[in-house]
Protein backbone atom coordinates (compact mmCIF):
# COMPACT_ATOMS: atom_id res chain seq x y z
CA UNK A 1 0.00 0.00 0.00
CA UNK A 2 1.44 3.56 -1.05
CA UNK A 3 2.14 6.07 1.30
CA UNK A 4 0.18 9.31 0.85
CA UNK A 5 1.73 12.52 -0.02
CA UNK A 6 0.26 15.01 2.16
CA UNK A 7 -0.11 18.36 0.06
CA UNK A 8 -1.89 20.23 2.98
CA UNK A 9 0.88 19.11 5.23
CA UNK A 10 4.03 20.31 2.93
CA UNK A 11 1.95 23.32 2.30
CA UNK A 12 1.01 24.35 5.42
CA UNK A 13 4.92 24.18 6.53
CA UNK A 14 6.04 26.21 3.79
CA UNK A 15 3.41 28.95 4.35
CA UNK A 16 4.52 29.30 8.08
CA UNK A 17 7.97 29.54 6.60
CA UNK A 18 7.18 32.24 3.98
CA UNK A 19 4.73 33.91 6.80
CA UNK A 20 8.25 34.53 9.07
CA UNK A 21 10.20 35.52 6.10
CA UNK A 22 7.16 38.08 5.49
CA UNK A 23 7.17 39.14 8.96
CA UNK A 24 11.11 40.01 8.81
CA UNK A 25 11.07 41.76 5.40
CA UNK A 26 8.62 44.13 6.89
CA UNK A 27 10.68 44.83 9.94
CA UNK A 28 13.48 45.35 8.47
CA UNK A 29 12.72 47.26 5.16
CA UNK A 30 8.93 48.14 6.20
CA UNK A 31 7.19 46.32 3.13
CA UNK A 32 4.83 44.04 2.64
CA UNK A 33 5.49 41.34 -0.75
CA UNK A 34 2.41 42.82 -2.75
CA UNK A 35 0.35 40.81 -5.12
CA UNK A 36 -2.10 41.93 -7.88
CA UNK A 37 -4.78 39.48 -9.31
CA UNK A 38 -7.13 40.27 -12.21
CA UNK A 39 -10.00 38.18 -12.98
CA UNK A 40 -12.28 38.99 -16.34
CA UNK A 41 -15.97 37.43 -16.43
CA UNK A 42 -17.97 34.66 -14.31
CA UNK A 43 -16.10 31.89 -14.80
CA UNK A 44 -16.95 29.93 -11.15
CA UNK A 45 -13.86 27.78 -11.10
CA UNK A 46 -11.26 30.65 -11.45
CA UNK A 47 -13.32 33.05 -8.97
CA UNK A 48 -13.28 30.50 -6.71
CA UNK A 49 -8.95 30.23 -6.93
CA UNK A 50 -8.87 33.77 -7.21
CA UNK A 51 -10.55 33.99 -4.03
CA UNK A 52 -8.35 31.32 -2.66
CA UNK A 53 -5.15 33.64 -3.58
CA UNK A 54 -6.43 36.59 -1.71
CA UNK A 55 -7.15 34.48 0.94
CA UNK A 56 -3.51 32.74 1.14
CA UNK A 57 -2.23 36.41 0.81
CA UNK A 58 -4.10 37.89 4.10
CA UNK A 59 -2.75 34.26 5.59
CA UNK A 60 0.98 35.38 5.15
CA UNK A 61 0.74 38.57 5.58
CA UNK A 62 0.91 39.86 2.02
CA UNK A 63 -0.42 43.15 0.71
CA UNK A 64 -2.91 42.23 -1.94
CA UNK A 65 -5.17 43.50 -4.76
CA UNK A 66 -7.92 41.68 -6.57
CA UNK A 67 -9.40 43.44 -9.88
CA UNK A 68 -12.91 41.39 -11.10
CA UNK A 69 -13.51 43.31 -14.54
CA UNK A 70 -16.75 42.61 -15.88
CA UNK A 71 -17.17 39.35 -19.12
CA UNK A 72 -17.31 43.48 -21.63
CA UNK A 73 -13.54 44.52 -20.42
CA UNK A 74 -11.95 45.12 -23.64
CA UNK A 75 -8.32 44.42 -24.82
CA UNK A 76 -6.72 47.89 -24.66
CA UNK A 77 -8.25 48.29 -20.50
CA UNK A 78 -6.87 45.22 -19.84
CA UNK A 79 -3.26 46.58 -21.18
CA UNK A 80 -3.54 49.51 -19.01
CA UNK A 81 -4.17 47.79 -16.07
CA UNK A 82 -0.81 45.97 -16.55
CA UNK A 83 0.78 48.59 -17.77
CA UNK A 84 -0.11 50.68 -14.42
CA UNK A 85 0.53 47.36 -12.37
CA UNK A 86 4.07 47.11 -13.65
CA UNK A 87 4.55 50.61 -12.84
CA UNK A 88 3.81 50.16 -8.92
CA UNK A 89 5.81 49.91 -6.25
CA UNK A 90 3.64 48.13 -4.02
CA UNK A 91 3.21 45.16 -6.11
CA UNK A 92 5.79 42.96 -6.79
CA UNK A 93 3.71 40.14 -8.74
CA UNK A 94 1.27 40.46 -11.06
CA UNK A 95 -1.52 37.63 -12.10
CA UNK A 96 -4.07 37.41 -14.80
CA UNK A 97 -6.25 34.58 -14.08
CA UNK A 98 -6.61 32.14 -17.21
CA UNK A 99 -8.68 31.60 -19.46
CA UNK A 100 -9.90 34.86 -20.40
CA UNK A 101 -13.03 35.44 -22.37
CA UNK A 102 -12.94 34.70 -25.96
CA UNK A 103 -12.64 38.15 -27.05
CA UNK A 104 -9.30 38.51 -25.12
CA UNK A 105 -5.84 37.66 -26.42
CA UNK A 106 -4.00 35.66 -23.42
CA UNK A 107 -0.78 35.78 -25.25
CA UNK A 108 -1.06 39.66 -25.20
CA UNK A 109 -1.80 40.10 -22.02
CA UNK A 110 1.08 37.44 -20.50
CA UNK A 111 3.35 39.57 -22.98
CA UNK A 112 2.57 42.78 -21.56
CA UNK A 113 3.24 41.77 -17.83
CA UNK A 114 7.08 42.71 -16.39
CA UNK A 115 8.74 39.72 -16.59
CA UNK A 116 10.16 40.73 -13.03
CA UNK A 117 6.49 40.80 -11.62
CA UNK A 118 5.40 37.52 -13.80
CA UNK A 119 4.82 35.25 -10.50
CA UNK A 120 3.33 32.32 -12.71
CA UNK A 121 6.38 32.57 -15.06
CA UNK A 122 4.33 32.57 -17.90
CA UNK A 123 6.47 34.85 -19.29
CA UNK A 124 8.09 33.77 -22.65
CA UNK A 125 11.13 35.26 -20.90
CA UNK A 126 10.76 33.26 -17.71
CA UNK A 127 9.48 29.86 -19.30
CA UNK A 128 13.08 30.46 -21.77
CA UNK A 129 14.92 31.17 -18.25
CA UNK A 130 13.25 27.44 -17.21
CA UNK A 131 14.96 25.95 -20.45
CA UNK A 132 18.65 27.14 -19.60
CA UNK A 133 18.15 26.05 -15.98
CA UNK A 134 18.41 29.88 -14.62
CA UNK A 135 15.24 31.14 -13.32
CA UNK A 136 14.13 33.34 -10.69
CA UNK A 137 10.27 31.88 -10.98
CA UNK A 138 8.99 28.54 -11.44
CA UNK A 139 6.00 28.06 -12.89
CA UNK A 140 2.98 27.06 -9.68
CA UNK A 141 2.29 23.72 -10.61
CA UNK A 142 5.10 22.19 -11.51
CA UNK A 143 7.16 23.71 -8.60
CA UNK A 144 4.50 22.12 -5.77
CA UNK A 145 5.28 18.76 -7.84
CA UNK A 146 8.75 19.09 -7.30
CA UNK A 147 8.49 19.80 -3.75
CA UNK A 148 6.16 16.74 -2.94
CA UNK A 149 8.39 14.76 -4.34
CA UNK A 150 11.41 16.33 -2.68
CA UNK A 151 9.32 15.53 0.65
CA UNK A 152 9.08 11.61 0.04
CA UNK A 153 12.91 11.73 -0.03
CA UNK A 154 13.12 10.43 -3.54
CA UNK A 155 16.76 11.32 -5.16
CA UNK A 156 15.36 12.06 -9.13
CA UNK A 157 19.37 11.18 -10.31
CA UNK A 158 19.10 8.67 -13.08
CA UNK A 159 15.92 7.71 -12.34
CA UNK A 160 12.78 7.19 -14.99
CA UNK A 161 10.66 10.24 -14.83
CA UNK A 162 7.67 9.92 -17.30
CA UNK A 163 5.62 12.88 -17.70
CA UNK A 164 1.91 12.37 -19.01
CA UNK A 165 0.68 15.93 -20.55
CA UNK A 166 2.45 18.73 -22.41
CA UNK A 167 0.68 21.70 -21.67
CA UNK A 168 2.81 25.07 -21.26
CA UNK A 169 1.50 25.15 -18.23
CA UNK A 170 2.13 21.61 -16.60
CA UNK A 171 3.57 19.01 -18.47
CA UNK A 172 6.64 20.94 -20.66
CA UNK A 173 8.07 23.07 -17.49
CA UNK A 174 7.51 19.94 -15.52
CA UNK A 175 9.68 17.67 -17.81
CA UNK A 176 12.75 20.48 -17.53
CA UNK A 177 12.61 20.45 -13.62
CA UNK A 178 13.10 16.76 -14.00
CA UNK A 179 15.76 16.97 -16.34
CA UNK A 180 17.51 19.87 -14.11
CA UNK A 181 17.20 17.11 -11.37
CA UNK A 182 19.05 15.01 -13.68
CA UNK A 183 16.17 12.25 -14.17
CA UNK A 184 15.82 10.51 -17.62
CA UNK A 185 12.75 12.55 -18.63
CA UNK A 186 9.84 11.31 -21.33
CA UNK A 187 6.87 13.38 -21.85
CA UNK A 188 3.85 11.61 -22.84
CA UNK A 189 0.72 13.12 -24.73
CA UNK A 190 -2.13 12.17 -26.34
CA UNK A 191 -0.43 10.72 -30.05
CA UNK A 192 2.10 8.78 -27.77
CA UNK A 193 1.89 5.22 -28.86
CA UNK A 194 2.20 2.01 -26.55
CA UNK A 195 1.30 4.72 -23.42
CA UNK A 196 0.84 1.90 -21.26
CA UNK A 197 4.48 0.31 -22.08
CA UNK A 198 6.55 3.70 -21.46
CA UNK A 199 4.18 5.03 -18.41
CA UNK A 200 5.12 1.19 -16.77
CA UNK A 201 9.15 2.14 -16.84
CA UNK A 202 8.27 5.12 -14.89
CA UNK A 203 10.08 5.88 -11.26
CA UNK A 204 8.40 8.89 -11.42
CA UNK A 205 5.07 9.56 -12.90
CA UNK A 206 3.63 12.65 -13.12
CA UNK A 207 0.46 12.97 -14.70
CA UNK A 208 -1.31 16.11 -15.87
CA UNK A 209 -4.00 15.22 -18.74
CA UNK A 210 -7.55 15.86 -17.70
CA UNK A 211 -9.11 12.56 -17.92
CA UNK A 212 -10.72 11.37 -14.59
CA UNK A 213 -9.81 8.13 -13.66
CA UNK A 214 -6.99 7.46 -17.01
CA UNK A 215 -4.19 5.89 -15.13
CA UNK A 216 -4.90 2.46 -14.32
CA UNK A 217 -2.63 0.24 -11.86
CA UNK A 218 -1.43 -1.96 -14.84
CA UNK A 219 0.12 1.24 -16.30
CA UNK A 220 2.15 2.02 -12.92
CA UNK A 221 5.40 0.12 -12.07
CA UNK A 222 5.33 -1.44 -8.53
CA UNK A 223 6.95 1.12 -5.83
CA UNK A 224 7.11 4.31 -8.34
CA UNK A 225 6.34 7.63 -6.99
CA UNK A 226 2.93 8.72 -8.48
CA UNK A 227 2.09 12.55 -8.86
CA UNK A 228 -1.87 13.27 -9.96
CA UNK A 229 -1.91 16.64 -11.43
CA UNK A 230 -5.49 16.04 -12.63
CA UNK A 231 -8.79 18.14 -11.14
CA UNK A 232 -11.96 16.31 -13.10
CA UNK A 233 -15.48 16.84 -11.50
CA UNK A 234 -17.08 13.51 -11.86
CA UNK A 235 -21.33 13.31 -12.32
CA UNK A 236 -21.92 12.51 -9.09
CA UNK A 237 -20.17 16.58 -8.15
CA UNK A 238 -16.73 14.90 -6.48
CA UNK A 239 -13.68 15.81 -7.41
CA UNK A 240 -11.00 13.26 -9.00
CA UNK A 241 -7.61 12.90 -10.20
CA UNK A 242 -6.18 11.59 -13.57
CA UNK A 243 -5.01 8.56 -11.73
CA UNK A 244 -7.66 5.75 -10.41
CA UNK A 245 -6.09 6.22 -7.07
CA UNK A 246 -8.29 2.86 -5.68
CA UNK A 247 -6.33 0.76 -7.57
CA UNK A 248 -2.92 2.54 -7.92
CA UNK A 249 -2.40 3.09 -4.46
CA UNK A 250 -1.93 -0.46 -3.93
CA UNK A 251 1.31 -0.64 -6.41
CA UNK A 252 2.83 2.69 -5.75
CA UNK A 253 5.16 3.59 -3.17
CA UNK A 254 4.06 7.12 -2.66
CA UNK A 255 0.67 8.84 -4.10
CA UNK A 256 -0.85 11.98 -4.30
CA UNK A 257 -4.38 11.81 -3.61
CA UNK A 258 -7.20 14.50 -4.96
CA UNK A 259 -8.52 16.93 -3.47
CA UNK A 260 -5.05 17.18 -1.19
CA UNK A 261 -2.46 16.24 -3.00
CA UNK A 262 -0.75 18.77 -5.65
CA UNK A 263 -4.10 21.28 -5.45
CA UNK A 264 -2.72 22.85 -2.33
CA UNK A 265 1.13 23.38 -3.14
CA UNK A 266 0.01 25.15 -6.32
CA UNK A 267 -0.79 28.77 -4.36
CA UNK A 268 1.64 27.80 -1.81
CA UNK A 269 4.19 28.17 -4.80
CA UNK A 270 2.37 31.76 -6.04
CA UNK A 271 2.99 32.93 -2.35
CA UNK A 272 6.75 32.09 -2.91
CA UNK A 273 7.11 33.39 -6.11
CA UNK A 274 5.89 36.93 -4.96
CA UNK A 275 8.00 36.74 -2.24
CA UNK A 276 11.17 36.01 -4.46
CA UNK A 277 9.87 39.05 -6.48
CA UNK A 278 9.47 41.30 -3.41
CA UNK A 279 13.36 40.44 -2.35
CA UNK A 280 14.48 40.98 -5.56
CA UNK A 281 12.96 44.53 -6.52
CA UNK A 282 14.59 45.37 -3.06
CA UNK A 283 17.53 44.51 -4.41
CA UNK A 284 18.38 41.65 -1.46
CA UNK A 285 18.28 38.42 -3.44
N1 LIG B 1 -5.76 29.12 -14.47
C1 LIG B 1 -5.56 27.85 -14.03
N2 LIG B 1 -4.35 27.74 -13.45
C2 LIG B 1 -3.77 28.96 -13.51
C3 LIG B 1 -2.53 29.47 -13.06
O1 LIG B 1 -1.68 28.77 -12.50
N3 LIG B 1 -2.32 30.80 -13.31
C4 LIG B 1 -3.22 31.58 -13.95
N4 LIG B 1 -2.90 32.84 -14.15
N5 LIG B 1 -4.38 31.12 -14.38
C5 LIG B 1 -4.66 29.83 -14.15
Amino acid sequence: MAEIIDGKKVSAQMREQIKSETEELYQKYGVRPGLAVIIVGDDPASKVYVSNKEKACAQVGYYSEVYRLPEATEMDELLALVDRLNKDEKINGILCQLPLPKHLDEEQVILKISPEKDVDAFHPMNTGKIMIGDYDFLPCTPAGVMKLIESTGTDITGKECVVVGRSNIVGKPQAMLLLQKNGTVTVCHSKTRNLKEVTSRADILVVAIGKADFIGADMVKEGAVVIDVGMNRKADGKLTGDVDFESVSKKAAYITPVPGGVGPMTITMLLQNTLTAAKKQLKIL
